[in-house]
């Protein structure tokens, strides 16, 4: 089964093609997939001077983009629109005029070359990655960290999700952003705070560790972004040095807050699945590159006699390949979507679980 997939929900433009064997009992690649290409044209540049992602001029990049990246990937993997058995575009969560290119560009190919349509949530892209990248059976944990999401789930299946704990306040990719921001470091952040940390002193400054040790397993990261800039401000200007210093003190109790929640999550996953001799904790999503974050879950996980599994860091950031993927994890099991399916700006994996963001504001309801 050979699809194509288009993700143009933030600032990345980007199309791929994946292959996935069929669930065949004599195959012995069954249900494994293969990248056999991968394009992704970056808005970094279009973006910087503004600090953060500006919704139109994402949408208009991705317009003058798309039809050069989707060739590029069909050329790169050496297939035609006939060889296809799927076209998959994210159509939500995010940006909504970005989705629309993406999805309205899937529909037309869809529609010219009368193939199923498959309207892919972008986190269950992020999801899925570590399926195409690792042996990653049902169900496992997940931890879902990006610049829009901090969750934890319990994955059952394509399409199953049961959200555990979420962010009551900033996603962990929005404040490694935001702290980025407020030290003078270029955007986008996340990348920018885990360099600066290499070279700083991770016990220079007592940071707070928000609910730690809390009931539950929702995160909450304002707080240690303020801390960040009391600090900061205490001791401005900053050199080099203080900055390093701050981003490796913040990288330290994010990677304390994350061990915390995710131990209480895996001793709960096991109380659930006892059956489960070598329970998975996958990481997705944005924030997955950091390796102080991969190699913090990593020891506290194998301790605890589990696995971590991070996908390749290329494929943690916005791609092509885990849209095609979830797209064909999705076709496998006949889950095709009509022409008319619509973008969506807010979709959550788990649609039963209540919105949470603003609980820590003082005066919020529990
Ligand atoms: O998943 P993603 O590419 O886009 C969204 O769907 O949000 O995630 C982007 C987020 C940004 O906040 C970015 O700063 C963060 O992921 N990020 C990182 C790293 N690489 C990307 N955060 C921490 N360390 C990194 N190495
Ligand atoms: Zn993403």
């Amino acid at each position: 089964m050979i699809v194509l997939g288009i993700e143009t929900s933030c600032d990345e433009t980007a199309a791929a093609v994946v292959r996935r064997h069929a669930d065949c009992a004599d195959d012995p690649k069954a249900g494994q997939g293969e990248i056999l290409s991968n394009v992704v044209l970056s808005q970094i540049e279009d973006h910087a001077a503004y600090g953060g992602v500006v919704p139109e001029i994402a949408a208009r990049a991705h317009v003058e983009a798309l039809d050069g990246i989707i060739k590029a990937a069909m050329d790169e993997a050496g297939v035609g629109f006939s060889d296809l058995d799927g076209i998959a575009a994210t159509s939500g969560p995010g940006l909504i005029g970005g989705v629309l290119v993406g999805l309205m560009s899937a529909k037309a190919i869809a529609a010219a070359h009368d193939l199923p349509l498959i309207a892919v949530n972008h986190l269950e892209g992020h999801a899925l990655t570590a399926r195409l990248s690792n042996n990653a059976p049902f169900p496992h944990l997940l931890l879902l960290v990006s610049g829009g999401h901090s969750q934890i789930l319990l994955v059952r299946g394509v399409g199953n999700y049961e959200r555990w704990g979420t962010t009551i306040d900033d996603a962990l990719g929005e404040a490694f952003d935001k702290t980025a921001k407020l030290l003078g470091l270029p955007y986008p952040g996340g990348p920018k705070v885990e360099d600066a940390a290499l070279r700083g002193d991770p016990k220079r400054f007592a940071l707070p560790r928000s609910m730690k040790g809390r009931e539950g397993f929702d995160f909450s990261f304002s707080g240690l972004k303020s801390a960040v800039r009391r600090e900061a401000e205490k001791i401005a200007p900053l050199s080099d040095q203080d900055v390093a210093d701050l981003c490796a003190s913040f990288q330290a109790a994010i990677c304390d807050i994350l061990s915390d929640r995710i131990g209480k999550a895996l001793a709960e996953f096991k109380v659930r699945f006892p059956e489960i001799e070598t329970p998975q904790l996958i990481v997705a999503g944005g924030v997955a590159a950091n390796k102080a974050i991969r190699s913090t879950l990593e020891t506290i996980l194998t301790d605890a006699g589990a696995e971590m599994i991070a996908p390749p860091i290329r494929l943690c950031t916005d791609n092509g390949a885990m849209i095609a993927w979830a797209g064909a994890e999705r076709l496998a099991l006949g889950l095709t979507d009509p022409l008319n399916a619509p973008a969506r700006p807010r979709w959550p994996l788990d649609k039963n679980a209540e919105a949470k963001i603003g609980k820590g504001r003082k005066g919020a309801k529990a």
